[in-house]
């Protein structure tokens, strides 16, 4: 367990978390890359690329700290159990400072501080402070919405004819997972940053969810118009569609703070970190989108 790491990426079964090994493997080819999993039987597939796993979940602050153990580098990628992921990510703050940790980069949300979105950011600021009282050294990657979250919805639009949403007239500056990634393999492959140096990470181009209906009707061929409701009518739609409440609520408060700017950025810090412009949002909306839907 003590076998040296230069980087430990958590989530490593997830989407980022795939996008993130891929591009560190490439751009640092020598570097030896750990990949943290809470499932045992994950392990295999991840091996099978080099990398060298470690088990261990959010919940268990002992198996974190051993899992830990010698990794200079460590990308914290946020939970996706919300609700539970003050405790989660303070468990492995906590672990990482006890194990001698070298350096963390923690996925936090764009605008943290200051975001009217009501659910998402309370997590991800209580994460940031727990990081600011640890002797950690630290830095902290404020993500932007991802363009496959409106992508994802593209399906049910095309099947009911219609876009709903509660996000008004609000830009949306997302840019693609795989744009986020490459930040956080730049900041982990670069210079050290200061202790506490904040990244606001967004696409360089934006949209209002009026603008994305309409890309989308161009690209079905018929017209999809987009229909803006309350947050309240948003939620329940969501509910009565099959979503779980709290998905659902989150979500609507998600659009409503959309509305109100809270998914917009005009920094233009992502396209530096990443050495490109991020990925147009038409482009990974018509990479993603089933016609077939
Ligand atoms: N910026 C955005 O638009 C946006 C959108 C959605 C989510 N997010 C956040 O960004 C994160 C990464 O996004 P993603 O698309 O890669 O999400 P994802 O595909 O759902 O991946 C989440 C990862 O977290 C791991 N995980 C969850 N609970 C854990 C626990 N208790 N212990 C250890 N690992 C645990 C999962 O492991 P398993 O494979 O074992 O489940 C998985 O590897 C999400 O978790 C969420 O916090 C951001």
């Amino acid at each position: 367990m003590s076998e040296k790491l230069d980087y430990l990426i958590t989530g490593a079964t997830g989407q980022l978390g795939a996008l993130v090994l891929e591009q560190l493997r490439a751009a640092a080819p020598e570097a030896r890359i750990g990949a943290l999993v809470r499932r045992a039987e994950a392990a295999a597939a991840l091996e099978a690329q080099g990398l060298v796993v470690r088990v261990a979940s959010y919940d268990d602050p002992a198996a974190l700290e051993a899992a830990f153990a010698g990794v200079d580098k460590l990308l914290l990628i946020s939970s996706s159990e919300v609700g539970k992921r003050a405790e989660q990510h303070s468990n492995v703050i906590a672990a990482a400072e006890k194990a001698g940790v070298g350096f963390i980069a923690y996925t936090s949300i764009l605008n943290a501080t200051s975001s009217p979105l009501t659910v998402l950011p309370g997590e991800h600021v209580a994460t940031e402070e727990a990081l600011a009282a640890s002797g950690l050294t630290y830095a902290l990657l404020r993500n932007g919405w991802y363009s496959e979250n409106y992508v994802m919805g593209a399906g049910a639009a095309l099947e009911h004819g219609a876009l709903i949403g509660a996000a008004g007239d609000g830009r949306i500056a997302s840019a693609a997972r795989a744009d986020f990634a490459a930040a956080a393999v730049a900041v982990l492959t670069g210079e050290t940053p200061a202790r506490g140096t904040v990244y606001e990470l967004a696409g360089d181009d934006s949209y209002t969810l009026t603008e994305f209906a309409a890309a989308l009707s161009e690209i079905a061929g018929k017209e999809i118009p987009y229909v803006n409701m309350s947050e309240a009518d948003y939620a329940a739609a969501l509910e009565g569609a099959g979503l779980p409440g709290p998905v659902a609520h989150m979500l609507a408060d998600s659009d409503n703070g959309a509305a109100q700017g809270g998914l917009y950025s005009d920094d233009k810090t992502l396209s530096q970190l990443i050495g490109r412009p991020t990925t147009p949002w038409r482009q990974t909306l018509k990479a993603g989108v089933k016609l077939d839907a």
